[in-house]
């Protein structure tokens, strides 16, 4: 009987070579399954750290989380010793790069830390004092190890303010940080040896960086023109094949799916509700009416009743302007409308239109609950919300067009501010 080789995947033994003078140092995290409490992590995820060695000293970038910290020092022992070290280059502060920082710094205490302009309060609040040696660095700066030079880029909110990443010129290596990695353990560690991770992925670009697209088109008008060997992000696979394709696909996620559908100087209106008796609905008709009969604005309405939530994500984010109907029931707006909100927290909403509407029986509170809602998200609300007591009589319909026309309006900048009459007040 013949016995095949036990292959783990999720173990390796060693420092791990990536070209001569660079190694990967990280840990592999195998058996997580939820990471911050919001992703799911079907197979684990790594936390990846890099020693470069120049003629004239040792950078370290980036560590890993706390409770791996024996696996990094036992990694970078095996390439680099303390003394040597020169620098050390954090790309972001969050605790699963820098829990073995403090440790770090006090086995190499003469090795000073670079990060971000943005970091530097947070360093401090991490380490718990204030006197050590940190640069501040912004797009441009470089560190130089002799003959290896790092070279800063300021790429912030990708995905926390203190953001940034590190490019080594000689070896065209970028050191992209949590961009362009994902939530994939394998210890075979290369793109193009590795379990197809291409989920991951897609889904750790949709829950960590989709929020912020804008600031990945500007990070990526500093990354498309650079020369890419590998790109190393701080979890998952090692770019090394074809390091270009991932950052296409982020230019790819990074537009709005609804640009090609909405011709130039129109704007995007849309209506959601749910009703229980057919009032909510029928304030929502009437809001549509009041809107459509503004130029150029593309109102849609959606009953939240017929709905999954995941599409109207999509888009919710490509749209202008955002109203929702809600009856009130037992003192709330309803559970559907309150999902479809919770369910936003992956796009940027801010400076887009809000308006809220809902019939109610006795009190009505669900729409001002909603309102505070869109105000929370930094939706901008311009006219407060309108709320009807059970079936909307003719002048109250009228009232509902009204306030779906001036929303219109106002989406288009063409809502004159009300001017009143002194006269009118006494
Ligand atoms: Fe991997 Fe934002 O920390």
């Amino acid at each position: 009987m013949s016995h095949l080789p036990v292959i783990s995947l999720n173990t390796i033994p060693q420092a791990v070579a990536l070209s001569e003078r660079v190694h990967w140092v990280g840990a592999l995290d195998p058996n997580l399954r939820n990471f911050d409490i919001i992703l799911k992590t079907a197979n684990g995820t790594s936390y990846n750290a890099y020693v470069v060695r120049g003629s004239e000293g040792v950078a370290v970038i980036d560590t890993v989380k706390e409770n791996f910290a024996g696996d990094f020092f036992t990694r970078l022992e095996a390439v680099a010793r303390y003394d040597e070290i020169k620098v050390i280059v954090l790309n972001h502060l969050e605790p699963d790069h820098t829990g073995a920082l403090p440790e770090l710094m006090r086995r190499a205490p003469q090795a000073r830390v670079y990060i971000s302009q943005k970091a530097q309060s947070m360093l401090k609040a991490l380490l718990k004092q204030d006197h050590f040696e940190f640069t501040p660095v912004i797009t441009g700066d470089t560190v130089s190890l002799g003959d290896r030079t790092l070279q800063f880029l300021h790429t912030p909110y990708l995905h926390w303010p203190d953001t940034q990443c590190t490019y080594l010129e000689e070896e065209a290596i970028l050191f992209s940080g949590d961009v362009f990695g994902c939530h994939f353990c394998d210890s075979r560690l290369f793109n193009d040896v590795v379990g197809d991770f291409r989920f991951s992925f897609e889904y750790y670009y949709a829950h960590i960086m989709r929020p912020f697209k804008e600031f990945v088109n500007r990070a990526l008008t500093l990354i498309e023109p650079l020369t890419l060997n590998t790109i190393l992000p701080a979890h998952g696979p090692l770019l090394r094949d074809q390091p270009q394709r991932y950052v296409q696909r982020y230019k790819e996620l990074s537009r709005s799916a609804l640009q090609s559908e909405i011709n130039e100087g129109e704007k995007t209106l849309l209506i959601f509700y749910i009703s229980s008796y057919g009032n909510t609905r029928r304030m929502a008709e009437a809001i549509y009416e009041g809107a459509m009969s503004v130029d150029n604005v593309r109102v849609s309405l959606y009953d939240l009743e017929g709905s999954e939530i995941a599409p109207f994500v999509d888009l919710i984010e490509g749209a202008d302007g955002l109203i929702f109907g809600t009856p009130t029931i037992n003192g709330d707006a309803v559970k559907p409308v309150w999902d479809l909100l919770s369910s936003l927290a992956v796009i940027n909403l801010k400076a887009k239109l809000g308006g809220v509407f809902g019939s109610y029986g006795w009190t009505g509170e669900g729409v001002k609950m909603v309102e505070d809602r869109l105000r929370g998200l930094k939706l901008r609300v311009p006219i407060p919300g309108i709320r009807i007591k059970l079936i909307p009589t003719e002048e109250e319909t009228q009232l509902c067009r009204e306030f779906g026309h001036e929303l219109a309006l106002d989406l288009m900048g063409l809502r004159q501010a009300k001017v009143i009459d002194i006269a009118d007040l006494v």
